[in-house]
């Protein structure tokens, strides 16, 4: 879902600048090219050591994690906000927002299906509770579900009680539909301040932002998505698309060839928890 106006845009973005929401893409906490190819070359002559599966139940694939990749994990886990994984990680993590829907949902199954790879799915209470059997669907052919509230609101404009309420009620219906507690939240229009940060954190969540935005909310084709993606994607990626919406056409053309060009970068396609290393779930004792 989408702001209406330009102008609460333009403010929300300066708001995000202002709380580090965008990366500089020369970062100075990126590794070097040669580092990298050291650390990756590493990963793999390490399987035996490293090689586990993953912690999302429902996944085929399996992950390597080297040891560089995993300390920087564990310092970007103690983030309040996760915008990426590792640099050490060529991995990728597709997550689609606001859904799910009838339409434009069975569309990215489809292809994500047929190209075997799995998402991310962050859903809303509200479009849960109008088509749970695409919840369901989407749970059973493999991909992670997170919570990006009930109805969608600014949550810096709500109170910690009216906050709690927008995830629980999302939590509870999720909950009855899969029989699993999520773990990982996504805040509408990426905005949050500290007092919200520190309220979801409390509650479990890890809070993941994303490091690609392609803007297919506003209608952008399919040709400008990928260019999006090809220009912006980098190792421990997390690109942000929709699946529920409306313009959501270009989201639909661009995912297949959006894969196709990962994959021959040497992209791993994971989910989120598995980018970061954590469980997909909560345990049934939290
Ligand atoms: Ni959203």
């Amino acid at each position: 879902m989408r702001l209406q106006t330009f102008a609460r845009v333009g403010m929300i973005s300066a708001f995000l600048f202002s709380m580090g929401c965008t990366e500089p893409s020369d970062s100075t906490h990126s590794p070097k090219q040669s580092e990298l190819k050291v650390e990756h070359k590493k990963g793999v002559n390490q399987q035996a050591t490293t090689q586990y599966q993953s912690k999302s139940s429902l996944s085929k694939e399996f992950v390597y994690i080297s040891e560089a990749e995993r300390k920087e994990l564990v310092d970007l886990k103690k983030q309040p906000i996760i915008y990426k994984g590792s640099n050490y990680s060529k991995k990728v993590a597709l997550t689609f927002d606001d859904g799910p829907d009838i339409d434009v949902t069975k569309k990215i199954l489809k292809i994500l299906r047929e190209e075997h790879v799995s998402a991310t799915f962050f859903v809303t209470g509200r479009m849960v509770k109008e088509y749970p059997e695409m919840l369901k669907q989407i749970y059973e052919e493999g991909h992670v579900i997170g919570n990006h509230t009930w109805s969608h609101p600014q949550l810096t404009k709500l109170s910690d009680q009216a906050i709690e309420k927008e995830l629980q009620r999302t939590n509870q219906i999720v909950e009855n539909e899969i029989g699993k507690k999520i773990h990982l939240f996504r805040p509408p229009y990426g905005a949050t301040n500290l007092r919200v940060q520190k309220l979801i954190k409390e509650k479990g969540y890890y809070i993941i932002n994303w490091s690609v935005d392609t803007n297919d909310w506003r209608g952008n084709s399919g040709t400008t998505i990928e260019g999006i993606v090809k220009k912006q994607v980098s190792n421990g990626g997390i690109i942000l698309q929709h699946n529920a919406g409306n313009n959501l056409q270009g989201t639909v053309d661009a995912l297949p060839k959006m894969i196709s060009f990962l994959r021959k970068q040497n992209y791993q396609l994971v989910t989120v928890d598995q980018l970061l290393d954590v469980p997909p779930y909560k345990e049934p004792t939290q």
